[in-house]
């Protein structure tokens, strides 16, 4: 076999010309081998590959639930299980306006909720893409950056002379990291995860950060308020969809959020941490537990079924060993496992023959979102994925390559979601929960944006418990409201208030 080298590639030429190659990655006689295999043929290899078998899955199952059990037992484990100091369920009738700021993997955004009771509200939001600088630059500029969003948002949201003078606004920060915690509102990073790399903010209180960004904020600005505002809470965003989902729907037991980052939380009883046994808290009240369960067989990858291309995308990470099972899960990878395998295949002379492939070869160039348009494009020709590959990559493909595409998607989007029945049904079972059923409140765009997401983990866990699987229901939003993003961004501003509420009380 000839060594593999990549097919293709561009350069400028000094004048300013971009130069375009193509080199075959096989010698001349090597073709007629690489093309006799069907596409067919590549499919039952990258078939058996991605596939879960419901054994498998059982066993990772009871390995995900010692590693739980683990984390609740002793501080410093790679899944950490983080008490998060939200201290049981909401009653449905909470009532206030609230502000919140909520750093995610891949926006930030601000809002102001109104809770009305009986499990209702209104939210008003603003929105803004993190830039790559801005989550690689330094953590306090990020705080900085978050600081002047709210106070944008608070000029534009509140009339002059609407508040009190010297009145504060409870606000309640989501930062979507894991975050060791003493107290509703402190917060100390334990470590960037979603390859954020903001550098002076591993090992430090993330919300002392955010308060010094507003006090700063507050003596450089010389408007009708300064940031009138108080941090009152700070939460993770598994934590909040499972307080704001038992909101409406108190059967709630569990969340997910299957996002640009994969992660759970649940209510633990406090005799059973006993990791914070020295605090003395009564052990028969209920405190949740932020699990960080992305870490799950971080470093020593001995229960998770790994190919190379996860291990590729491991080892290019900006984290290698960390998030192991975030990484074969979120929406930040599953386009990438998919462009690997285009390459690998490219490289093998398989595909793209005398095309130039240099955009589809950039790593990240296939974002998720492409794996669900490729598997529910409604049309016979798969026209959906002729415009994906010619509009973004410049590529031609051949009908056979596209149902090939397709199926290839959905062996990733399958095993990623199979997965994530996994470590739900580690929680479920653990919590004793399978007897008389539960809710799943979830969210993310993954959850919301990939069509047959849902059903994969709800067909996992029947996997995994047989029928009475079907007793956990998933909750993707709220009662009374359509399926849409803006509802799941609703659900999201309302559990960070809730928190922050409740930290008041
Ligand atoms: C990552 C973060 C975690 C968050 C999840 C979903 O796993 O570490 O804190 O809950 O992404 O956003």
């Amino acid at each position: 076999m000839p060594a593999s080298r990549r097919g293709s590639g561009a350069f400028t030429l000094p004048s300013g010309q971009v130069l375009a190659i193509h080199t075959r990655t096989q010698d001349e006689e090597d073709l007629p081998h690489a093309t006799k295999k069907t596409m067919a043929d590549h499919l039952r290899k990258y078939e058996s590959l991605f596939t879960l078998t419901p054994q498998r899955m059982r066993m990772i199952v009871e390995a995900f639930k010692e590693t739980l059990e683990i984390g609740l037992e002793k501080h410093g484990q790679i899944v950490p299980m983080i008490p998060t100091y939200v201290f049981g369920w909401p009653t449905g009738q909470e009532t206030g306006e609230f502000l919140a700021v909520d750093l995610g993997g891949t926006n930030l955004r601000v809002c102001l909720v109104t809770l009305q009771g009986d499990g209702k509200f209104e939210v008003t939001q603003s929105k803004y893409r993190l830039t790559e600088e801005q989550k690689q630059g330094d953590g306090q500029d990020l705080f900085d950056f978050c600081a002047s969003c709210l106070k944008t948002f608070i000029d534009s949201n509140f009339e002059e002379g609407s508040l009190q003078p010297n009145e504060l606004l409870p606000l309640g920060f989501t930062f979507s990291y894991p975050c060791t915690q003493e107290r509703i509102d402190q917060g100390t990073l334990i470590r960037w995860t979603k390859g954020f790399g903001a550098a002076n903010t591993e090992g430090r209180d993330v919300a002392e950060m955010f308060r010094e960004s507003l006090r700063k904020k507050a003596l450089l600005m010389q408007t009708f308020q300064n940031v009138p505002v108080e941090l009152t809470a700070i939460i993770n965003d598994t934590t909040g969809t499972l307080i704001a989902s038992a909101y409406v729907n108190p059967k709630t037991r569990v969340a997910v959020i299957f996002g640009t980052g994969c992660n759970a939380a649940y209510m633990e009883r406090i005799g059973s941490i006993p990791k914070i046994k020295h605090l003395g808290l009564d052990d028969g009240a209920e405190m949740a537990i932020n699990c960080e369960w992305g870490a799950f067989d971080s470093f020593v990858h001995e229960h998770l079924p790994r190919t190379k291309y996860d291990v590729t995308i491991d080892e290019s990470s900006n984290k290698p060993g960390e998030q192991a099972f975030e990484k074969l899960i979120s929406g930040r990878y599953l386009g990438e496992i998919l462009r690997l395998v285009i390459c690998e295949l490219i490289d093998d002379g398989v595909l793209f023959l005398g095309q130039n492939t240099y955009k589809i070869e950039i790593p990240y160039a296939l974002d998720t979102a492409f794996l669900s348009l490729m598997e529910s494009d409604p049309t016979e020709e798969l026209l959906m994925i002729i415009g994906i590959f010619t509009h973004f990559f410049a590529l031609e493909t051949t009908l056979a390559e596209r149902q090939f595409f397709r199926a290839l998607a959905k062996l990733v989007g399958r095993r990623a979601a199979r997965l994530s029945a996994c470590g739900i049904a580690a929680i479920v079972s653990k919590m004793g929960y399978l007897e008389d059923g539960c809710a799943v409140g979830a969210d993310g765009s993954l959850y919301n944006k990939y069509p047959s997401f849902p059903d994969r983990v709800h067909e996992g866990l029947q996997d995994i418990f047989g029928d009475k699987g079907k007793r956990v229901l998933f909750l993707r939003t709220f009662v009374g409201s359509a399926n849409n993003d803006e509802d799941s961004e609703r659900q999201g501003y309302l559990h960070t208030c809730l928190n922050t509420r409740g930290s008041r009380l």
